[in-house]
Parts: C-alpha cells; sequence; structure tokens
C-alpha cells in the first residue's frame, strides 16, 4: 500500500510572478458526463489535470465511451454505450458522479448509479435531482446506495427546484436535453459552470435558452450533433491563488481567469485592504499586509460562494481585528478551523458561523486535510506560518487542484511534495 502523500511548506514567503489557470473542475465533469447525450464524437478542450477527471474518464470507458487524451484535450465517442450503471466503487470517489444518471437517462431512458461520495460537510442529499427527473415523468427508485431511474419516454414539464442546487440543475437539464416538448427549471441556480454547461450542449444541437439565470427553458431535440468546445477556467482555483498572494503579502498576476466570475471574491479582498486589478483575462492581486477583519457570507452566485470560505478564513486568521464567516450552503465546512488551531489560529465555531480573532502570525504544524477545500486553506495558512507545516491527504487537494505544489513553487513558496 503505498504511503500516502504528505505537504511539507516552510513558510513565511512571499508568492510573487505568474501563474496560469486550468479547465473549472465543477464545469469539466457535468460537460464530460453530458457528451454522453451525443450521438456522435466530440472534442472537449481545456480539461484539467485533476484526480476527478482521471476518474470520470475511468468510468465513462467502464460504460463503453471511448476516450482519447491529446494533452488537456480530450476525443469522446459515446456512440457505442454499453452499459448503464457506472461502477459504484469510482462513483463513490467523487460527488459530480451523479451526472451520469441524468445523462444516461437523457441518452438511454436508464442508468444506474450509487449515492455519491465527495466532501463530507454533512448531509448532501439528492433529493431535488429525484423531484426533477420525476417530474420529467421518469421513474426514480432510491435504494440503500443506489438509485435508479428510467423512462420510456421524457416529457418535458414545469419543474420547481424547493431551493437552489448546482447539481440539480445541471442533471435536470441534462436529461430534459433528450425529453420530447419543454422543460422550465424554475429556482435554478446561476453558477458559471451551468452557463458553461448549457453553452455546450447548445454546441451540439440542444435548445437551452436562460442558463445563468433562474430560469431555464429547455427545447428538447432528438439528436445532438458532434463539436468541439472548450470548458472556461476554473473560477475557485482563481480564487485560492487570488487569496494566497494576498495571505503571502505578494504580488501576483493570474492569466487564463474570467475576473468576471470572480467579481465577489475581489470586492472582499478589496475591503480587507488587498489590492486587486484586473485586465481582460489577468486579475493581479498585491497586498502589503495591515489587512482588516471582514464578514464573509457565503451565497449562491454570483454571491461569495463556499468553495472559497474555507480558503478565505486562512486569510482572515491574521487580520486586525474579528472576523465573522457565515456557512449559509451546507451543514459543517469548518473543520480546516480545528486543524488551525494548532497553529495558532483564534477561532469559534457555533453551528454555521464561525468567530475568527485576528492574530500577529500564525506557527507551522502538523495538519490533516478533511475535504478538498479544507486542504487548499491548510496550504495558504502555511505559506503564511513561520515554520514548517506537514499536510497529510493530499491527494483530496489532488482532486481540485492541478499539482498545487509546482504552481506555487513557481511563485516562490517552499513546498514539496514527501
Ligand atoms: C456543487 O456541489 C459543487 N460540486 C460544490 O463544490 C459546491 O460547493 C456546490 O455545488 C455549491 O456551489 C460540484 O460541482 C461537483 P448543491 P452540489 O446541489 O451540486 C443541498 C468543491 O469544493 N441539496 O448546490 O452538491 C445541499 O445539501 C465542491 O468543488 C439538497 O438539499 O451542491 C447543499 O446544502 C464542494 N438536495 C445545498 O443544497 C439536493 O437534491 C447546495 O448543494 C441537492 C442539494
Amino acid at each position: 500500500m503505498p504511503v500516502p502523500d504528505k505537504l511539507v511548506i516552510h513558510g513565511g514567503r512571499r508568492l510573487t510572478g505568474d501563474v496560469r489557470i486550468g479547465g473549472g473542475k465543477n464545469t469539466s465533469l457535468p460537460v464530460l458526463s453530458a457528451a454522453l447525450l451525443c450521438d456522435e464524437p466530440v472534442r472537449i478542450e481545456n480539461l484539467p489535470d485533476i484526480n476527478d477527471i482521471r476518474v470520470l474518464i475511468e468510468i465513462l470507458r467502464g460504460l463503453g465511451v471511448r476516450i482519447t487524451r491529446d494533452g488537456d484535450d480530450a476525443v469522446v465517442d459515446p456512440t457505442r454505450l454499453t452499459g448503464t450503471s457506472p461502477r459504484p466503487d469510482l462513483c463513490q470517489k467523487f460527488r459530480a458522479s451523479y451526472y451520469l444518471l441524468g445523462a444516461l437517462l437523457g441518452k438511454v431512458g436508464e442508468g444506474t448509479v450509487s449515492y455519491p461520495g465527495g466532501c463530507d460537510f454533512g448531509a448532501r442529499p439528492i433529493d431535488q435531482h429525484v423531484k426533477g427527473f420525476r417530474g420529467l415523468s421518469a421513474e426514480v427508485e432510491e435504494h440503500a446506495d443506489f438509485v435508479t431511474a428510467r423512462a420510456k419516454a421524457l416529457q418535458g414539464a414545469e419543474i420547481y427546484f424547493d431551493l437552489v442546487t448546482v447539481g440539480g440543475t445541471i442533471n435536470v437539464m441534462l436529461a430534459a436535453c433528450r425529453a420530447s416538448g419543454n422543460t422550465i427549471l424554475h429556482n435554478a441556480a446561476k453558477e458559471p459552470h451551468i452557463v458553461d454547461t448549457a453553452n455546450f450542449l447548445n454546441s451540439m444541437g440542444a435548445h437551452i435558452r436562460g442558463a445563468g439565470t433562474n430560469m431555464i427553458r429547455i427545447r428538447g431535440v432528438e439528436r445532438l450533433h458532434g463539436c468541439t468546445y472548450s470548458v472556461i477556467p476554473d473560477q475557485i482555483q482563481t480564487g485560492t491563488m487570488m487569496i494566497a498572494a494576498a495571505a503571502t503579502q505578494g504580488d501576483v498576476c493570474i492569466h487564463g481567469c474570467i475576473p468576471a466570475h470572480m467579481e465577489s471574491l475581489s470586492a472582499k479582498l478589496l475591503e480587507i485592504g488587498v489590492r486587486v486589478d484586473d485586465q481582460d483575462d489577468v486579475i493581479r492581486v498585491r497586498s502589503l499586509g495591515g489587512h482588516r477583519a471582514v464578514n464573509v457570507k457565503t451565497q449562491v452566485y454570483p454571491g461569495f460562494p463556499t468553495d472559497l470560505q474555507q480558503p478565505m478564513s486562512s486569510l482572515l486568521t491574521t487580520a486586525a481585528g474579528t472576523s465573522i464567516v457565515t456557512e449559509t450552503i451546507f451543514d459543517q465546512r469548518f473543520k480546516h478551523l480545528e486543524q488551525m488551531i494548532r497553529m495558532g489560529v483564534r477561532a469559534n465555531v457555533q453551528g454555521r458561523v464561525a468567530t475568527i480573532e485576528g492574530v500577529p502570525g500564525l506557527i507551522g504544524a502538523p495538519v490533516v486535510a478533511s475535504d478538498l477545500r479544507a486542504g487548499a486553506a491548510l496550504v495558504i495558512a502555511g505559506l503564511m506560518a513561520q515554520g514548517n507545516t506537514e499536510i497529510e491527504n493530499v491527494d483530496m487537494i489532488d482532486r481540485g487542484y492541478e499539482r498545487i505544489d509546482d504552481r506555487l513553487r513557481a511563485l516562490g513558496a517552499d513546498i514539496r511534495r514527501t
């Protein structure tokens, strides 16, 4: 059994220079799954080189999909599917495996997918996905650890989500593409990756209008044709690099990003006293320290992203004053703070609210990453701390960040993988 990797960071160094952002994890996973719906091969470009993508490709190959990699691109040929039950053990490695249900339902009228895995923030039900599929006249059976959905003929319908759900919006949109008639999704999520997935589907000949608003209209189509599509850059990787630059009082230019997707974070960094400038696809983040405590409340897009709450918490640990961080999306998304107490952080968590008292500085310590973005938060804390920080469970971080150690080292960080 190979010993899992660790990251060792000798903190206290400023990050300076240029970094380029790769394709988005949370957009590539639905786009790759959506390729199943096509009746011809498609070429998808700018895929990130991260574990979740590798696992999804292995799952798709297990369903008879022929996928050839070409650097960051992949040619996906879904024309000869051999199965509708993706490997349960692989589906449990990440959350986005649930998109296979919507894609299989839309393509062949049936799918059996194990309940997804992914980061543990407490309960993460898929009741809204199921509600949407049933709204499209599918029969959905929920078993102990898997879900089966089947439909002789999917019928378009008006579907009202009880809450704003990224996964539910995308999953039902996938199935509705091939339903007969019109579907309207009300109270839909508006994240950039929903717009990206809709644009990909439309490039294949789907008929989707309103993605990015809270009402998405879909006219079902008989066939989807091949296309070449490049996914958008990763919003959360961009944000993580912006925060790391600020946390180390650095000066970093982040290339290949979409500044418009980062507005809620940029505004919060300005409040803290960080300089943020952007032009075209570049964001420059500079800081001379002297950060002020602020309040952060996560919201659905375009609000402050829950996936950046954890990295932002690291930055706030040395901001002067008391910061209040409120996590409105998930139940338990503060495990990183428990770990950071060992580094001298002063924080108190009550339910969905964390109170962080700024301290003059952090001290390196051995810590454990409990989930993907907690890992990113611990990396940032390690970059800030005096001395060495050892981070266990690096595979958690590799799920969503491409070679995070190489990219940070290129910016001047003293970081190595053991
Ligand atoms: C996606 O998760 C992302 N994952 C998450 O990113 C992200 O934090 C989240 O959206 C919110 O932006 C992927 O895209 C693979 P939701 P998802 O459905 O789809 C509840 C990362 O770090 N809910 O918008 O699971 C749910 O429990 C990951 O990259 C239901 O109650 O998020 C949560 O409280 C972490 N019933 C809230 O809604 C449902 O049927 C939002 O969940 C679905 C969701």
